[in-house]
Parts: C-alpha cells; structure tokens; sequence
C-alpha cells in the first residue's frame, strides 16, 4: 500500500514537474479512476465547497483522467467544463472519456507548465486537486489565473496535508498557509475552506 501510494502520485523518478511521469494516461487511470479514491478523496464535498450552479464554466487543471472533470461536467448541465493538462496523452484521454460518456459540456485542452491557457475573464471557477504542487513558479501562475476569472470567481485548491498516510511524499507536501500566502502574494484574497478532507485541504481564493 505504501509503494503504491509513492507511485500513486507519479513523482517516483521523474513526476515532479508534469514530465514523463504521467504520460500514460491508460495506467494512470487504474490509478485516479480506482473507485476506492472516493472513500478519501469524497468527490461530492469537494465539489459542494466550488459553490456551483449550473450554468457555470468550470475549468479542472491537471485535470489527469478525468476523475473531477466528468462529475464536474455532470453537475454543470447547463455550463462547461475546462480540463486542462500538459500530458498530451492525458488530454486525448479526457477528450475520448467524453466523448464515451456522452458530456458535450466536457472540452479537453493542453496547458504548458507555466500557464493554464485560460482567456481573460472566461470561468467562475478553477479547480486544481493534487497538482499546485508541481506548479513551479506559483505566485505568476496564480496572478494568472486571477485574470481567467468572471466577476465573482474562486480558485478552489485542493491538496494533501503533511501528515496524511498517503500522498505525495512528504518534502512535496505544502502547508495551507504557504498557498494561501501564495495567492495573497498574486493580488487574491484566500483561506483555507471549513471543509477537511480525510487527507487534504482546500483552500480558496477570489479576487478582493
Ligand atoms: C496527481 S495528478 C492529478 C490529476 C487530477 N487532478 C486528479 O485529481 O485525479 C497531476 C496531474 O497534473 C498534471 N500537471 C502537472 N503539472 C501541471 C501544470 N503545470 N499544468 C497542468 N497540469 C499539470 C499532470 O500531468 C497530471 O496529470
């Protein structure tokens, strides 16, 4: 279980800055897609704490297989959902798993490590579970994305605490208070969310 969750997070070896760590999107979705990750990751919650209604544009970064997106575009019927990331692989992927589960709200686009690729003022939120801390220079990318923001928009983090069982290891980790200092440094206003997850937080950030 220990090995497993090392690898689980692809920064065994090379993983750390969205390289050939995730290129294979079929392996990695035994991975994200194990139906067992619901019992930790509690996809609902997360997604109650986006504050959604249906008509919004959600983008999902490193987005992976999908796990947020699908359930993100299910719970936009009348809006659309961004999945972004650098993979190639992973964006073919996503646009397949789409197309299979019938969700034309659902678009699958590439990202370059230093940006998100989001137009000016086009989401009402940004979901980035387990990836803020492969972003290498975080304050830029969150100024960023605070551009990519509608009038009224969060930027929803969500990532692993340092004492959690499983995760990234350890040295990888990042306090809450780093990223929220992070995104206060980029202009943002930011917290850290009410909701705990059983190995994450989330924390949340809107312009002033
Ligand atoms: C641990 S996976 C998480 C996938 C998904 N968010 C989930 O929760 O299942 C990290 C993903 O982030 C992608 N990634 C890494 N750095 C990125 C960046 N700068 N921009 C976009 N995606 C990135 C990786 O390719 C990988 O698919």
């Amino acid at each position: 279980m220990k090995q497993h969750a090392h690898h689980q997070h692809g920064h065994h070896h090379n993983g750390h800055h969205g390289g050939p760590g995730f290129a294979n999107a079929k392996e990695w979705a035994k991975v994200f897609d194990d139906p067992a990750r619901d019992e930790w990751q509690r996809p609902n919650e997360v997604i109650a704490a986006l504050g959604l209604t249906s008509n919004m544009t959600v983008a999902d970064l490193g987005a992976g297989t999908g796990y947020f997106s699908v359930r993100l575009a299910r719970a936009l019927p009348d809006g659309a959902v961004i999945a972004t990331d650098v993979e190639p692989d992973m964006v073919t992927h996503l646009q397949q798993r789409a197309a299979e589960a019938g969700l034309t709200n659902l678009r699958a686009q590439r990202a370059t490590p230093a940006s998100a690729g989001l137009a000016p003022r086009s989401v009402d939120r940004v979901l980035i579970v387990n990836v803020w801390h492969h972003i290498d220079d975080r304050v830029s990318y969150a100024r960023d994305l605070a551009a990519s923001l509608k009038p009224g928009g969060r930027i929803v983090v969500v990532d692993y605490r340092k004492d959690a069982a499983d995760g990234p290891p350890p040295e990888m980790r990042l306090e809450p208070q780093r990223i929220i200092d992070e995104f206060q440094a980029a202009g943002l206003v930011a917290l850290q969310h009410s909701t705990q997850l059983p190995r994450q937080y989330i924390v949340e950030a809107r312009e002033p």
